[in-house]
């Protein structure tokens, strides 16, 4: 009988940004179930975040051929599609992509530069929309593509409107491709993450890190595991019949849609 803990074995997954917080613990999750992962890093620092990949790939024993980096900057077209001409020629397709990578610039709107706008919608708004497009010819018929989007999509937050915007098309993106993918079985969902401690919130001073901790019902920040599960989830056979959704992680933090 086959092993119900390996479940993605023979998949192969693509999960961008895999190398530290959300976007790593997903990889090693799927890894860790059986499946194929190629790991994208940014090609910005490439070779510290592609270090990154190999060493917690070495620290939980994995093998080369269980998670392979692979570099390229999401926010430019090129890099992308030359990341999907190395996964075509190693893997031959792709049977789940995970749009992880983000980054965050905050300011209040009256002091937001032009760059620190356009920096957070190219790398996770354009990123999210480079990689479905490029992933279309290799993606197999009941595939999954799962779009990491945030919380704050959803309420909107102090000093982050370049994130939210960010966030709140990948809303809209999700919905539309799930209904364009929808004859191919490929569901196409966001998952949207409360406070999960990683290294883009620890960034945050303490006392306005304490203070949301201290309002989330459950009684503490989300992990990348917590995400992580969330998105094997989404990407298992029974959850087939979930597509065009966002699904809230967020500890109760946020109960409406
Ligand atoms: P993190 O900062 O720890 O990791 C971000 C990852 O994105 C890194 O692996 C980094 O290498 C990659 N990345 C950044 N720029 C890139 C680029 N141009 N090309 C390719 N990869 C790039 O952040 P964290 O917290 O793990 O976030 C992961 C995702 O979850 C992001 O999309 C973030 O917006 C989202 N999220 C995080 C929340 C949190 O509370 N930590 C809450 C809601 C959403």
């Amino acid at each position: 009988m086959a092993d119900p803990s390996k479940q993605f074995t023979d998949r192969v997954v693509v999960v961008t940004g895999a190398s530290r917080g959300i976007g790593a613990a997903t990889a090693l999750a799927f890894a860790r179930a059986g499946a194929t992962v190629v790991a994208g890093c940014p090609a910005l620092d490439a070779d510290d975040h592609r270090q990154a990949v190999l060493s917690w790939r070495e620290g939980a024993g994995l093998a080369p051929e269980q998670v392979a980096p692979v570099v390229a900057d999401v926010s430019r077209v090129e890099e992308v599609e030359a990341f999907y001409e190395v996964v075509e020629n190693h893997f031959g397709r792709v049977d789940v992509l995970v749009n992880n990578a983000g980054i965050n610039r905050d300011h209040t709107l009256a002091k937001m530069t032009d760059e620190e706008w356009r920096a957070v919608l190219a790398v996770n708004l354009d990123g999210t929309f480079y990689n479905c497009r490029a992933v279309l010819r290799l993606i197999s018929d009941g595939g999954r593509i799962i779009n990491i989007s945030s919380m704050v999509a959803q309420t909107g937050n102090f000093g982050v409107a370049n994130y939210a915007a960010s966030k709140a098309g990948i809303l809209g993106l999700t919905k539309s491709l799930a209904l364009e993918l929808a004859p191919r079985q490929i569901t196409v969902n966001a998952v949207c993450p409360g406070f999960i401690d990683t290294e883009m919130t620890r960034g945050m001073p303490a006392d306005v890190l304490n203070g949301y901790v201290d309002r989330i019902p459950v009684g503490r920040a989300g992990t990348p595991d917590d995400i992580a599960a969330t998105v094997l989830f989404l990407a298992s056979p029974g959850a087939a019949y979930i597509t065009g959704q966002s699904l809230g992680v967020n500890g109760g933090l946020y109960t409406g849609d």
